[in-house]
């Protein structure tokens, strides 16, 4: 094929496939709208910190939710319009991206810090706060397994700075996870943000079509909110891809444009899960009983055979839990015997696990098709 022809040719198609789109920006996951959908669980955030602006008695909360249910758009918002009003500052990390508390630290003092102590860092960390300060940890169950204890939240905990604590997770477990010592100084409240129903979905979707698409169609966005729910735990991510290939690719029908979406987003998902996650997926799909324990069995012998420690049973389980809640498997109680237990049901398409694996790890066999 002659290239020239081909770039000028696709050059022609994409123009015509972006007529429909005034502003991509509303296609990209880290927009914030000017005015977003406010859930109802936000508002006790907010009175608490408004709280601690007058008094500087902190109440350090647990947000936990699934997948796309707005956890860092609340609070990405929140940064933008609270300190404005307040004295207080707001500080965000991502806890996937700086894993380690020492990490933390290290991004928050926005220095290159090796050489010094964990306790060092916090005591340069400490002298720098300088007034109220509220501290978004994202995805915090992410740290890694090296920082089991998650010392940054004890030393938060113990600060006599006035911090206010505010940690984002996917993992219904989290709470069951911490450490006793940090639970009980930092008196967490847990806050739950449920799924996002089709008419909240469709109001997200509809605030993007406003903003950014010179047409759209009402129904098809509601047909979008509606799969949304109903197919995936309501992943507002999903939703909006699928917006983003229903307004590109216009000969596409909604199912297709929504099974695309879907798609994208779990390769991104699997992508980033860590490797303990990806051998405790990898030995669901490949084993031949779906029940917890016996694939548990499986998934030790994975880990042996990539020399990983594998985890115990019972953070196993709760990585079960977690990676339900980002859509990727199922847990169903089945009676077994006297007793119920629980079998994993992936909700994806083995072969995207494959092509993760074999970009990871070099033993592993592929999982069952
Ligand atoms: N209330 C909302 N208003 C507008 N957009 C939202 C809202 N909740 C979620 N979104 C959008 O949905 C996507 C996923 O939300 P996000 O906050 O990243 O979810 P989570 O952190 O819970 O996984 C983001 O693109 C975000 O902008
Ligand atoms: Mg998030």
């Amino acid at each position: 094929m002659d290239l020239t022809e081909y770039v000028q040719r696709q050059k022609h198609v994409v123009a015509q496939q972006s007529r429909a789109v005034r502003d991509f920006t509303v296609f990209d996951y880290n927009y914030i709208p000017e005015k977003p959908f406010i859930r109802s669980e936000s508002k006790q955030i907010i009175d608490a910190m408004l709280r601690f602006d007058v008094s500087g008695i902190a109440t350090n909360f647990a947000v936990i939710g699934s997948r796309g249910s707005g956890k860092t758009l609340t609070m990405k918002y929140l940064a933008r319009v609270v300190p404005a009003q307040t004295d207080l500052s707001m500080r965000y990390v991502n806890c996937r991206h700086h894993n380690t508390s020492f990490k933390i630290l290290a991004r928050l003092l926005n220095k290159r810090c090796t050489g010094l102590s964990l306790d060092k860092l916090f005591e340069m960390f400490s002298e720098s706060i300088t007034g109220k300060t509220v501290f978004v940890l994202d995805e915090v169950d992410l740290m890694s397994a090296k920082d089991k204890n998650r010392d940054i939240l004890y030393l938060l905990s113990r600060s006599e700075k006035p911090v206010m604590v505010i940690m984002l997770s996917n993992n219904p477990h989290l709470l069951r996870e911490l450490d006793a010592a940090s639970k009980s100084s930092l008196q967490l409240v847990q806050m739950h943000f449920a799924n996002y129903n089709a008419e909240q979905i469709n109001a997200i979707l509809l605030e993007r079509a406003q903003k950014g698409l010179v047409s759209y169609d009402y129904t098809e966005v509601s047909e979008i909110a509606a799969m949304t729910t109903k197919k995936t735990n309501s992943d507002t991510r999903v939703a909006i891809k699928t917006l983003y290939y229903n307004v590109t690719e216009p000969q596409k029908s909604v199912e297709s444009c929504f099974e695309n979406a879907r798609k994208d987003i779990v390769i991104d998902v699997i992508n980033d899960l860590s490797d303990q996650n990806l051998l405790i997926l990898t030995a669901a799909a490949q084993n031949k009983s779906d029940l917890t324990k016996n694939i548990y069995d499986l998934y030790c012998r994975l880990c042996r055979s990539q020399c990983e420690k594998p985890f115990s049973y019972v953070y196993y389980y709760s990585n079960l839990g977690y990676l339900q809640s980002i859509g990727l498997i199922a847990l169903v109680s089945t009676k077994f015997g006297r007793t119920y237990t629980n079998r994993v049901v992936l909700t994806f398409n083995h072969s995207i696990l494959f092509d993760t694996c074999r970009l990871r790890f070099s033993r592993v066999p592929a999982p069952r098709s």
